[in-house]
């Protein structure tokens, strides 16, 4: 169902996206080699929970945590567990939360220490994906002008593999809301954006393949060919000419360049 949203609802909303974005950068504060993903999952849930929120995530089709850590050719819905962070990990960070009747949803990516110019490549090229498909999220354009602007920004220049299994979405009352936004497409095609529909544009990239295969988990998704995986995500409201990107990644990149185990030698 498709659910437009008033500009208070949007507004609402908004401190949902934030919320994300702060969880994201309390993340980004303590990832450093030799914590365990299970660590920054309980950190994550109980500062959501303190902020009056609930962690979407859990319980959501039965998944059994706060947020989704992902790493290396992990793509996406990786479990937190025993696994102790390394350098050289792609770490992929994506939660949504609950409050007030609005979820926000949104997803970064860090690299622990020192890692190849490959790697550091395919995280800067997602990022910059990421925004080229914002800049279509206008009224009148459709999900196809945005999937197309993803998937020429990182398959067509580039040669990586666009995820085609997991896709963005509206999201408001629900964590999936319609229209659906894949990260590929034709231009003109696809639903009709209209004002203040609220999409979470989500590309998730590989250096190789754009085929997955999901774990006995039942939940983690990896790329079948074990290259490694990227994903950003953002929540953006659509408006006539520019869009408003509702999550902020400021704090995040902030913590990111103040924390000397993360790399952010690619911007
Ligand atoms: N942001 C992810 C998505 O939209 C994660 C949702 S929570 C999970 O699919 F429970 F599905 F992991
Ligand atoms: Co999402």
């Amino acid at each position: 169902m498709e659910l437009f949203k008033s500009d208070e609802e949007v507004a609402i909303q908004r401190e949902s996206c934030l919320l994300v974005s702060a969880t994201i950068t309390e993340v980004a504060k303590i990832l450093k080699p030799g914590i365990t993903t299970l660590y920054l999952d309980e950190m994550a849930e109980t500062f959501i929970r303190d902020n009056g929120a609930t962690p979407s995530c859990k319980g959501y089709h039965g998944y059994p945590y706060s947020i989704c850590i992902s790493i290396n050719e992990q793509v996406v819905h990786g479990f937190p567990g025993e696994y102790i962070l390394k350098e050289g990990d792609i770490v992929s960070i994506d939660t949504v939360v609950y409050k007030n009747g609005f979820h926000g949803d949104h997803a970064y990516t860090f690299v622990i220490g020192e890692t190849s110019k490959e790697v550091l490549d395919l995280v800067r090229i997602t990022k910059e994906s990421l925004y080229a498909g914002i800049k279509q999220a206008v009224t009148n354009n459709r999900t196809g002008d945005i999937g197309y602007a993803i998937e020429k920004y990182t398959n067509g220049n580039h040669g990586y593999g666009v995820i085609r299994d997991f896709v963005g979405h509206g999201v408001g009352r629900e964590m999936h809301e319609d229209p659906q936004v894949p990260n590929y497409g034709k231009q003109g095609t696809g639903k009709k954006l209209v004002e203040n529909m609220v999409l979470a544009i989500e590309p998730m990239i590989t250096m190789g393949t754009n085929r997955i295969h999901i774990l006995d988990d039942g939940w983690t998704a990896v790329s079948a060919d074990k290259s490694p995986a990227v994903h950003f995500e953002h929540n953006v409201c659509v408006k006539k000419g520019s869009p408003i990107i509702l999550s902020d990644f400021t704090p995040i990149e902030a913590a990111e360049k103040a924390n000397s185990n993360l790399n952010s030698s690619y911007y």
